[in-house]
């Protein structure tokens, strides 16, 4: 057992351009593969890195002004990781090592947005010279916000943002400097991530049957769930902080784990943003309730808590998960210990942004999402019943607004995302599952709530809870072409849970493959 606060938190380096590029800031990107101290008492692990270091460089950049990002792969032939050629685009013919970056909520085009197939590798493979890089360009027209990068590759997606590729991404607003929040050194990101290590340091992820054996337990890896909890790479850290207010921006960039954040003394999240800006007010949070791929942009006043010790922790609800090696417990410790190196003039004001909301729509899409047994009779989920593989089903028109009702029939929350676009959640309703799933019928058994209070921004990632009935709403655009949308629970994202879908533009046809 690995003892807890004994490492500090780390504060991630920014990544800065290297030069301009037409006008643009133009950055690059090397993943490598390095070993890293994770814990005091580990021996350095092995992990990749995004220019070798995990969790990747944080970028700064501004709204409205366009990068360049030159993505580039070293990392080794061999993943050193159980990899399954039996998930979809991941056979022998493929290399074994390919990344994709994708900036998860960046309204990007779709040529820079990180098609899980539109990968590159390390160079020459087995099967063929493979580009070893890719630039990426990112507009950045969208409110101030905290993104975050990483791996997209088809069909090893879990397992390589589980070595170590991933990063953050803030958009810095102007509309933000009137609101006089806390700023730099006092606002930093938050990167929660679990890991399960072996005795000598390297990171443990179950081995699958590959290919499976036939007759012998057929069986996916289920969700992962670690052991430890990691903060910006290191296990169970401390952060020694002033009495004053902080912004931190919280990402849950778990495979699997759903967490319940708290504060040991009993101090609330002020959370004044979520996936994709700001919220209209800022709201009192006890409990904050973050699924994989979820942000939460709060600030934790620690300013009445002078020589206090306080501990985020998780405590979900239970029932927990079967097997899980770590269902509740800390995730890091804040040490209130510092003098204050200059009085607390930031603000947290009653108003933060206007949202507008969505209310007229063109479409509405019934969506599934439900389990059913893959070729080799193991238990997958799936979006609408289709596997990657199908054709296109879901194909909106440029501008238009649709409702999509995501119908949970199975017994998981999965966490839905769409790419490009930021979506408002309508509603929440139970229905019973079992008569739908006899005749297809959708019985209501109660009423359709409003999501939470701090859901109730621009989100682009929601919680679709097992025997509920989700209602989001979004606008298509402001670029045609191909996109994903997905469970971002990465076993689920792997192994099936992951459609495209294609946005029609104007005088564009989309002529649905055979
Ligand atoms: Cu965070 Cu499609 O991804
Ligand atoms: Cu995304
Ligand atoms: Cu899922």
């Amino acid at each position: 057992m690995l003892e807890k606060f004994v490492d500090e938190l780390p504060i991630i380096d920014e990544i800065l351009p290297i030069r301009s590029y037409h006008q643009a800031p133009f950055y690059e990107v090397t993943m490598r593969e390095t070993y890293q101290k994770l814990h005091r008492d580990l021996p350095p692990t092995k992990v990749w890195g995004y220019n070798g270091q995990y969790p990747g460089p944080t970028f700064h950049v501004q709204r409205n002004q366009t990068v360049h990002v030159l993505w580039k792969n070293e990392l080794p032939k061999k993943h050193f990781l159980p990899i399954d050629t039996t998930v979809h685009g991941a056979g022998n013919d493929v290399p074994e090592v390919r990344t994709v970056v994708h900036l998860h909520g960046g309204i990007t085009p779709d040529t820079s947005d990180g098609y899980p197939e539109a990968w590159f590798t390390n160079g020459f493979q087995e099967v063929g010279p493979y580009f070893t890089h890719q630039l990426y360009t990112y507009p950045n027209r969208q409110q101030g916000t905290t993104l975050w990068y990483h791996d997209h590759a088809v069909g090893i997606t879990r397992l390589n943002i589980y070595a170590g590729l991933a990063g953050m991404y803030i958009i810095h607003d102007p509309a933000e400097t009137y609101l006089n929040l806390p700023k730099a050194p006092y606002d930093l990101p938050l990167l929660i991530q679990d890991r399960s290590f072996n005795p000598d340091g390297s990171l443990y992820y179950p081995s699958q049957p590959n290919p499976p054996v036939p007759n012998v337990n057929p069986s996916v890896v289920p969700e992962f769930l670690g052991d430890t909890v990691l903060v910006n790479g290191k296990v169970w850290p401390f952060m020694n902080v002033e009495p004053r207010r902080y912004r931190f921006r919280i990402l849950n960039g778990s495979n699997a784990r759903i967490y319940r954040l708290s504060l040991s003394n009993g101090l609330s999240f002020i959370q004044i943003g979520t996936d994709q800006g700001l919220l209209e007010q800022p709201i009192l949070v006890p409990e904050l309730l973050l699924a994989p791929a979820e942000r939460a942009d709060v600030i934790i006043d620690f300013s009445n808590g002078f020589q206090q010790s306080i501990v985020m922790e998780n405590n979900p609800e239970p029932p927990f998960p079967p097997g899980d090696p770590n269902p509740e417990g800390p995730v890091m410790e804040f040490r209130v210990n510092k003098p204050l190196t200059c009085p607390d003039t930031s603000s947290i004001p009653a108003h933060l942004a206007a949202i507008p909301k969505l209310l007229t729509y063109q479409k509405n899409r019934n969506l599934l999402l439900n389990m059913r047994p893959d070729p080799y009779g193991r238990e997958i989920h799936l979006l609408d019943n289709r596997v990657w593989a199908d054709s296109v089903s879901e194909i909106p028109s440029l501008g238009n607004t649709e409702i999509w009702t995501l119908i949970n029939i199975s017994n998981a929350t999965h966490p839905i995302h769409l790419h490009l676009v930021q979506f408002q959640i309508v509603d929440r309703q139970p229905f019973d599952a079992d008569i739908y799933k006899k005749d297809g019928r959708i019985v209501p058994t109660g009423p359709r709530t409003l999501p939470d209070l701090n859901e109730r921004g621009w989100k682009d990632t929601v919680r679709a809870n097992p025997h509920e009935i989700t209602r989001i709403i979004m606008t298509f655009g402001p670029y045609p072409g191909l996109f994903v949308w997905h469970c971002h629970i990465l076993e689920h994202e792997d192994y099936e849970m992951m459609r495209p879908y294609y946005i029609v533009g104007h005088g564009d046809r989309y002529i649905v493959p055979l």
